[in-house]
């Protein structure tokens, strides 16, 4: 009896080593597991919400592939910015007011509002909604306004100069609202994409940053 008693500090009944016991002894698997679980949750939590977020973000960016006509979001270069500014200094038309249908960023609309336009941007995507009104607070351009709209629902007749960088497709629809909702005040200003019909009476610029303007 003497001899099956521990004779290594008592650590053990067979008198192995307690180190070479501890290797092939399993361990207490609850004990090992719980931290390993508690990991992959908080991992699984933050990939998720993650991708939850990106989403968000993501979607007004892609939604406007899913509607009838499809304007998705490219902003304007700094010439066609220049040219559209040309246009609204060398135009005949009195009062200074200002709508971009589709305002992107708001870069067209703080420009503006830089020169003494009173200024809106309308748009769809709420994160550039957002951003833009961001821009106009942060550069302290207080004559720049900013709404979630869309183009196609706005009331455009108020203002004096109707902006607009659209797609070819969208420019016969809106050439038809134009000419029957618009007044003798106001003037057009096409980026990219001309009106198909109506006669410019200025052409400011050249290639993709080319500016159409319509006296109405
Ligand atoms: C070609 S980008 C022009 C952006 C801006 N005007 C510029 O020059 O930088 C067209 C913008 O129109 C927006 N948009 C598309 N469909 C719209 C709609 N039905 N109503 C309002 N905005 C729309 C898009 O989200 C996009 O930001």
């Amino acid at each position: 009896m003497m001899a099956l008693k521990n004779k290594n500090n008592g650590n053990s009944d067979c008198g192995c080593d307690p180190y070479l016991l501890s290797l092939v002894e399993p361990q207490n698997p609850t004990a090992t597991n719980k931290p390993n679980k508690s990991i992959g949750l908080v991992l699984a939590t933050l990939t998720g919400g993650a991708a939850i977020a990106l989403s968000v973000v993501c979607f007004p960016f892609v939604s406007p592939a899913l509607r009838r006509v499809v304007l998705p979001y490219v902003p304007a270069s700094t010439r066609q910015v220049d040219n559209v500014m040309k246009a609204l200094v060398q135009n005949n038309i009195k009062g200074k007011s200002l709508i971009d249908l589709g305002s992107g960023d708001g870069r067209i609309v703080l420009a503006a509002g830089k020169k003494g336009f009173q200024s809106h941007g309308v748009e769809l995507n709420s994160v550039l909604v957002l951003y833009s009104k961001f821009a106009a607070w942060q550069q302290r351009i207080k004559n720049a306004t900013f709404s979630r709209q869309d183009l196609f629902k706005v009331d455009y007749t108020k203002y004096n100069n109707i902006v607009i960088f659209g797609v070819e497709e969208m420019m016969p629809e809106l050439e038809a609202l134009f000419e029957k909702s618009l007044t003798s005040s106001s003037q057009v200003i096409a980026c990219r994409f001309p009106l198909p019909n109506w006669k410019p009476s200025h052409v400011i610029g050249e290639g993709i940053d080319t500016v159409w303007v319509y006296e109405v």
